[in-house]
């Protein structure tokens, strides 16, 4: 039998606890276990009362993001192997409220996405659908910014969002690039204008923290500075 894993896991229900603390269990480990399975072994076989949140677990769904062995992460998507140690903690991402135990509350997140209207908005001179072909420039652009599945690893590795609590954050304001970069978008100019702003691009102190943890490899640092070159044009006037 191998040596089982030694899993430390963050507890606290608001309405119980005053305080967090640390629950240990020892977890039999099989081949391409994944973290998701171990705390789904724990709630089947050694606490029930363990709340956690998945739903796909293809990585497609961004639910289940958790804060593993010091880093955000996929819990669907991380396999224990790649630790490469038996000692797991897991926590429930940083700079979120907590609603209980691994359990975080997305609001305040999704907020910041609501202040850059994440939908796209057709001009009113188009009066049909527009297709993009994916091999056009415009399109290949921005691909790997499409990917972001709202999962918030990057929202919580950021040390501006953990500073600055109005902070647009890297998901809001990458998702903000995609839709400026599209000329065919009639609000691109006030969506310009709501992240040129003190709290928005220019609080990027351009640390990557964000694109180290992304699990799309996606780089939000790189939309910011793209944003931060398209605010500069606007204040030529050169940006329409
Ligand atoms: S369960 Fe959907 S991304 Fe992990």
């Amino acid at each position: 039998m191998p040596e089982p894993l030694h899993v430390k896991v963050f507890r606290f229900n608001p309405e119980n606890d005053v305080a967090p603390t640390f629950d240990h269990f020892q977890v039999p480990v099989f081949d391409n276990m994944a973290i998701l399975d171990v705390v789904m072994h724990i709630q089947n076989y050694l606490d029930r009362s363990l709340s956690f949140r998945f739903s796909c677990r293809i990585g497609m769904c961004g639910s289940c993001a958790m804060y593993v062995n010091g880093r955000a992460r996929l819990a669907c998507r991380t396999q224990v192997s790649s630790l490469k140690t038996r000692a797991i903690t897991i926590m429930p991402l940083p700079n979120f409220p907590i609603i209980r135990d691994l359990v975080v509350d997305m609001e305040p997140f999704f907020d910041k996405w609501k202040k850059i209207r994440p939908y796209y908005v057709p001009k009113k001179e188009i009066d049909r659908p527009v297709t993009v072909q994916p091999d056009s420039n415009e399109r290949e652009f921005i691909d790997d910014m499409l990917d972001c599945i709202s999962c918030g690893c990057c929202y919580s590795a950021c040390s501006m969002v953990a500073t600055h609590k109005d902070y647009l954050g890297p998901a809001a304001l990458n998702r903000a690039y995609t839709l400026i970069a599209d000329k065919r978008d009639a609000i691109r100019v006030d969506r310009l204008k709501a992240v040129d702003r003190s709290y928005g691009v220019w609080r990027c102190h351009t640390q990557f923290n964000c694109a180290e943890v992304c699990p799309k490899n996606i780089v939000p640092t790189r939309s910011i500075q793209n944003l931060k070159r398209r605010c500069v044009l606007k204040k030529f006037g050169v940006f329409k």
